[in-house]
């Protein structure tokens, strides 16, 4: 890819605060490319670049219009173990489709996962990308060795 259409596109990353989010800011950082990052609290994610900050919830639709204003595609990730994340994040995705012109979406899925039927929301997620027509980039990271210090650890050391 050419650095002029690099400098032109301007990507909206959902869940900057996250462990994949952190890591796609930082990326997007190094290489100049223009961004805007979501977060739920803006307030809990003082220590983050504000100026790039949105607020936004995929269980609030009245976030979505800001969120993507200026925007040409999405890094989109599910929120892991939620319960329903396919019906959490499906009327972002229908927004986009029918609210914008955004035509370019990455999406962060996740290796193997769709063996086991208990956890297909990446399969049904990326389907439902496919189905409507965008343009899609699919990721399929294995297990996250930082998972052991970032939930394992702190969970266990965070128990009454
Ligand atoms: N971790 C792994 O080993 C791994 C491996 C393969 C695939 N994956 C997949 O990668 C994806 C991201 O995982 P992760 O480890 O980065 O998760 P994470 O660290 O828990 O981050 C999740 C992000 O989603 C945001 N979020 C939560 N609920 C939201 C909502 N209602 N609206 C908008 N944003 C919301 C969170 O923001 P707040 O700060 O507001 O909570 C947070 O920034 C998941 O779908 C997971 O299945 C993970």
């Amino acid at each position: 890819m050419s650095n002029e259409k690099i400098e032109n596109m301007k990507v909206l990353v959902i869940g900057a605060t996250g462990n994949v989010g952190t890591a796609v800011v930082q990326v997007l950082n190094k290489k100049n490319v223009p961004y805007r990052a979501t977060v739920r609290n803006i307030e809990a994610a003082k220590e983050l670049d504000e100026v790039r900050l949105v607020e936004f919830d995929y269980s609030n639709p009245e976030t979505y219009q800001k969120a993507v204003e200026g925007i040409d595609r999405v890094f989109l990730l599910a929120p892991p173990l939620h319960p329903d994340a396919v019906g959490l994040v499906k009327p972002f995705i229908e927004f986009l489709k029918n609210e914008t012109k955004i035509n370019r979406i990455v999406y962060c899925g996740g290796m193997g996962l769709g063996k086991n039927p208990a956890m297909d929301v990446h399969e049904r997620l990326s389907a439902y990308i496919k189905k409507n027509g965008f343009d899609y980039t699919i990721l399929l990271p294995a297990f996250f060795a930082q998972n052991f210090k970032n939930f394992e650890y702190e969970t266990s050391h965070n128990v009454e």
